[in-house]
């Protein structure tokens, strides 16, 4: 279904998140002052350093925590709680999946809740148990898959929750080099095809290039903020040897050198 462009932007301005140090009360920024447009249906990358603020900031956007001041909205609402509208892949796959549940009762938990019958629950899940590459791993729980496999569970799942906005936090930190191309290349292929609003969480320039229509960059923190953003309009999928590509991965290499 194609949504409006207008639908599912996010509005982020001058938001903050402080907190006051143990020893003395004193106020840290971890996050200070952010301005930020994120269009409805568009694939923005965060790009920044270790402990700069990226789980910090997307958390907010999911409504898990508060902000310290400043508006954070999703067209006009502002975001107070967590929303069926956004979706989170967190960084650790262990902090979202149920133990008790095998796979595909993972992945088809939403749609439980949500009173989808059995058949056509089985029809979603057994799509994206495959295209995450689970298909022969559908009843194991948990406890039995690797790190990768635990992240893939988390994709599938929320594909199958269809939420209009993903939050991507590191989604493929821990696979290997040939799951992840796979895995970004799905990926890109499940935004143009749903027009989700993405975004995508990496500390990895060439996989920012590779998936991204823009490349916020937070800087180091504290009181870290988005100082820069690069447009990538190279056509997808893309080609990681071009001349271009390497031209847009020098100048963000050289950025973070500076
Ligand atoms: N509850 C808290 N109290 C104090 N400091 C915190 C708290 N939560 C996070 N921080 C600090 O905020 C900063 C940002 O943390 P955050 O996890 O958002 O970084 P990140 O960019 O996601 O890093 P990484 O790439 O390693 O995941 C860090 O310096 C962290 O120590
Ligand atoms: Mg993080």
């Amino acid at each position: 279904m194609t949504l409006p462009a207008t639908r599912h932007t996010i509005h982020i301005e001058q938001l903050r998140k402080t907190y006051h140090a143990t020893a003395n009360g004193d106020v840290h920024y971890i996050i200070k002052d952010v301005d930020l447009v994120i269009r409805g249906g568009e694939f923005f990358v965060l790009l920044g350093p270790s402990g700069c603020g990226k789980s910090t900031l997307l958390n907010m956007i999911a409504g898990f925590i508060s902000k310290s001041g400043g508006q954070l909205k999703v067209d006009n609402r502002e975001i107070e709680r967590p929303g069926r509208d956004r979706a989170m892949i967190f960084q650790q796959a262990d902090s979202s999946l149920f133990p008790w549940l095998t796979v595909r009762e993972n992945v088809e938990f939403g749609l439980r809740m949500s009173n989808i019958p059995k058949t056509q629950r089985r029809e979603i899940s057994e799509r994206y148990i495959q295209l995450v590459g689970l298909n022969a791993h559908e009843g194991k729980f948990p406890k039995e898959l690797s790190g990768g496999m635990k992240q893939r569970v988390q994709l599938a799942r929320v594909l199958a929750n269809d939420s209009a906005i993903l939050l991507m936090d590191e989604p493929f930190g821990a696979l290997d080099a040939m799951t992840r191309r796979t895995m970004q290349k799905e990926l890109v292929n499940i935004w143009k095809e749903t027009h989700k609003t993405v975004i995508f969480v990496t500390h990895d320039i060439q996989e920012a290039l590779l998936l991204g229509e823009r490349i916020g960059i937070m800087s180091v923190g504290p009181s870290s903020n988005i100082t820069d953003i690069y447009h990538n309009t190279l056509p997808y999928p893309r080609n990681m040897s071009s001349a271009e590509f390497n031209t847009l991965y020098d100048r963000i290499q050289a950025h973070f050198e500076e």
